[in-house]
């Protein structure tokens, strides 16, 4: 039957290899780049405690229900939601759910490319000492002068989409399989360096307090659903990539006889141990240095800094820090970019060659309004309350994590859990009946679209007396 099929575009040779790309995917730059900064603009350990409590309750069983759906339907998302409607008797028009998760993909890439270049460039900039004795307002000097010129960034755009292409064109399995394997224990041990470095400062242990013990009265100036409820639940979207066919494409690459809840529990054990590590490892250097908590998406690249400043051997272990980063970025960026030329493949007939240029192209065309939208481009707007510097970048931000995964998590949700049949969930899971299975649909069925919707509807302000504050 249906399961039985194998994709047209390759399976992945064994199941560590899918947990192995699967966590690629997972952990990025959204672990060491966005959720530290996003933790200190939306009120630390409220915040942290509610993400983890996303990643449990919303995110584990979405991304099972996601890979059950790629690995049932065996084509690019947009394919696949086709294909599964119409074995379901459904209206064909689920496709469009593979749409959204496209259009999602496309939009983080453009962004995400460009973050992955100031890493890049910092690089460069550790390995050639540019740190050495530096103070907060040195390093914050430093990364200034590197957002506000659009030509540099622009450059290290280029080039790390360029490296994305060309993995993507030779098909996910090749090269990937290599970085994953090496250097994702690499980021994880030199995070544990980082740690260590982070024990050594003054403010170790109040940086422990603000990401894990819950400071309520720094909330009461906030909107409880806009501030901190939405930012958590989108950032256990992006960092668990799912919502948007990403997971789901690996899914479909993956053999029959693979457990899809083992490999879900360790992806986003994964996932989450490196976010915690880069919160505990940024915010003690964070204090001890005077930098802003809330300083926004440039905060590990003026805190760490210091550190690498400070600490023997700095130099060195600053340079292999960002080239951990920047192989963390690539191993998520390829994901990004391969529903878009699944899709390509299969409705335009391109060969996958022609299919990675012509989407990644799109996608580092977009990425030009988010280089300008740090300089030239930048302006103000509020969004929920919040104000909101870097223009069209947080506009990208914002549209696709806060408002298209969670709006993609909720339909795979419903779609699995309502529309599709339990034989078929109960096939491609492969728990049988068991209590584990009833719990899972439960989640699925109830709780993590009434959370979603509960959450959104809230941060909307659609529910004003749900909020707090203001
Ligand atoms: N999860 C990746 C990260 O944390 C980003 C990503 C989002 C990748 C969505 C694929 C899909 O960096």
């Amino acid at each position: 039957m249906s399961s039985l099929r194998t994709s047209i575009h390759g399976q992945w040779s064994s199941r560590w290899i899918f947990i192995l790309a699967a966590t690629g995917s997972a952990v990025g730059l959204g672990n060491i780049w966005r959720f530290p900064y996003l933790t200190g603009e939306n009120g630390g350990g409220a915040f942290v405690l509610v993400y983890l409590f996303c990643v449990i309750i919303m995110g584990i069983p979405i991304m099972m229900a996601e890979i059950l759906l790629g690995r049932r339907g065996r084509k690019s998302p947009i394919y696949t939601m086709e294909a599964l409607a119409y074995e379901e008797g459904l209206n064909r028009n689920w496709r469009l759910l593979g749409w959204l998760g496209v259009l999602a993909g496309f939009i983080i890439l453009s962004y995400y490319s460009v973050i992955a270049g100031w890493t890049i460039a910092f690089i460069f900039k550790t390995g050639m000492g540019d740190f050495l004795g530096t103070n907060a307002k040195q390093t914050t000097e430093i990364f200034g002068n590197l957002v506000s010129s659009p030509g540099i960034l622009l450059f290290w755009h280029s080039i790390f989409m360029c490296i994305t292409i060309r993995v993507v064109s030779q098909g996910v399995s090749g090269g990937l399989e290599k970085a994953v394997k090496f250097l994702m224990p690499a980021l994880f041990v030199l995070l544990l360096v980082m740690v260590g470095y982070a024990m050594s400062t003054e403010k170790f242990i109040d940086g422990l307090r603000y990401l894990f013990i819950p400071d309520f009265n720094s909330l009461a100036e906030k909107n409880l659903f806009s501030d901190v409820f939405l930012p958590a639940l989108g950032q256990a979207f992006f960092s668990l990539s799912i919502g948007m066919g990403a997971i789901m494409i690996y899914g479909s690459y993956l053999s029959k006889d693979s457990s899809i809840t083992f490999n879900c529990f360790i992806i986003a054990l994964a996932d989450t141990s490196v976010a915690i590590l880069a919160g505990i490892a940024i915010f003690p250097i964070v204090f001890t240095y005077g930098l802003e908590a809330a300083g926004g998406p440039g905060l590990i690249f003026v805190s760490l800094p210091i550190a690498f400043g400070q600490m023997p051997f700095g130099t060195f272990f600053g340079c292999l820090f960002f080239i951990l980063l920047m192989f963390a970025a690539w191993t998520s960026s390829i994901s990004l970019l391969e529903p878009a030329v699944t899709w390509l493949i299969e409705a335009k007939n391109m060969s996958r060659v022609k299919a990675s240029y012509v989407a990644g192209f799109i996608a580092w065309l977009l990425g030009v309004f988010t280089v300008l939208s740090f300089n030239h481009w930048s302006f103000e707007f509020s969004f929920a309350g919040a104000i909101k510097e870097n223009g069209l970048f947080d506009i990208f931000d914002i549209l696709t994590s806060n408002i298209m995964l969670p709006l993609g998590g909720i339909l795979v949700a419903f779609f699995t859990s309502w529309l599709m049949s339990r034989k078929s969930t109960v096939d491609e899971l492969g728990l049988g009946d068991s209590l584990s299975y009833k719990i899972w649909r439960f989640v699925v069925r109830y709780i993590a679209p009434l959370g979603v919707i509960i959450i959104f509807l809230n941060a909307i302000g659609f529910f004003k007396i749900f909020s707090i504050g203001n």
